[in-house]
């Protein structure tokens, strides 16, 4: 996306020698005492600003180091923080205008069970250095952009379609562009401001709030009679997501619709349905399966497996699976295999299982 300069390429190569003579902990280790965000390989950001206006989430505005490539409007970074000694990573998407610039928003809503939203909403603050990953996601505006574009989210699904909605009228995009977002209140609603200039400043654009609705197909034809030859970017919950799906493939054009595949859509109707004993390899330790996944359900018996997104991109997690059949919560492929390692935060058990923990 980003060429990296000549310079910048010399700088590695020097780096590189003298992480040879700093081993075992590497050149980064000692540095970051001095200037936390330097690091040779690393990205990481110093957050510089925090905004709690919308209750229960909290937008942090952060300055990336030099390894920072920048991202595409709808893209995603893992974030990793130090709570109580242990650092914990999940994914986050970016609300601000595409590119690299200095700066970049990062939107993050206080989920119930969420551990790293909740401690983020009470505790970020200026001046905490956080990990990040570089930019990923496929949910994206496509380079030639659509002509005609409707934007649609729920509750936190909104910050990578605010990204998509600011990088268009940033860049002067002149197509419609209908944004329809649905939430609790206008209170909840991150950059409510932002968003009703941006649909003051731009004739091509409307921005529609739709407080403790469902969505329906009536909602569409008001915010934009001509939606179906629109290509519709779709972040928020599943229920919202499969929604419009829906709508699109009975209109005859599934191939403009777009969403964000990170969300987790569980497979509820088995969630506490499948029975069977759940047991952590050398631990000993044995529970009746709740059907939850095998991370929660670890966790829920007082362990401590490492995890980071807890949505399957990281990689951080994965486990062998001793015996027993598991059933991935995104794809809905099982696993029966002994020996085979599989993702813990995105695997729930089917009857009888045996992790190696
Ligand atoms: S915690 Fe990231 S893949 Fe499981």
């Amino acid at each position: 996306m980003f060429t990296e300069s000549l310079g910048r390429r010399a700088l590695r190569r020097t780096i590189a020698v003298a992480d040879r003579f700093a081993a075992p902990h590497g050149i980064d280790r000692y540095v970051e005492q001095i200037a936390p965000t330097w690091s040779s390989t690393e990205v990481r950001g110093r957050i510089v600003d925090v905004d709690r206006s919308a209750p229960g989430s909290v937008l942090l505005t952060i300055e990336p180091n030099g390894n920072w490539t920048g991202f595409r409007a709808g893209q995603y970074t893992q974030l990793s923080v130090e709570i109580d000694g242990v650092r914990h990573t999940r994914c986050y998407s970016m609300a601000s205008v595409a590119g690299r610039e200095r700066r970049f928003l990062l939107g993050v809503k206080a989920h119930p069970q969420g551990l790293v939203s909740r401690w983020l909403v009470a505790n970020a603050s200026p001046g905490l250095v956080v990990g990040l990953t570089p930019a990923s996601g496929e949910f994206v505006l496509p380079d030639v952009r659509p002509e005609r574009i409707l934007l649609i989210s729920g509750g936190s699904g909104i910050t990578p379609v605010l990204s998509m909605l600011r990088s268009l009228c940033a860049e002067g995009h002149t197509g419609p562009v209908t944004f329809l977002h649905y939430n609790q209140s206008p209170e909840a609603v991150l950059c409510l401001d932002d968003i009703v200039a941006l649909d003051h400043a731009h004739p091509n654009v409307r921005c529609i709030m739709l407080f403790n609705e469902l969505l329906s197909e009536a909602h569409l034809d008001g915010a934009d009679p001509q939606w179906r030859a629109a290509d519709a970017f779709v972040c928020g919950p599943p229920g919202l997501m499969d929604g419009v799906r829906t709508l699109y493939e009975a209109a005859g054009a599934p191939e403009r619709f777009h969403n964000e595949a990170f969300t987790l859509t569980t497979f509820v109707g088995e969630a506490g349905n499948v029975t069977g004993a759940l047991r952590f390899g050398a631990t000993g330790i044995e529970v009746a399966s709740d059907g939850r996944t095998l991370l929660d359900q670890a966790e829920a018996a007082g362990l401590s497996p490492q995890s980071g997104c807890r949505m399957g991109i990281c990689h951080t997690c994965p486990r062998t699976l001793s015996c027993g059949t598991v059933r991935n919560i995104v794809t809905g492929e099982l696993t029966s295999d002994p020996g085979v390692d599989v993702r813990i935060c995105v695997s729930v058990p089917v009857g009888d299982v045996e992790i190696d923990l």
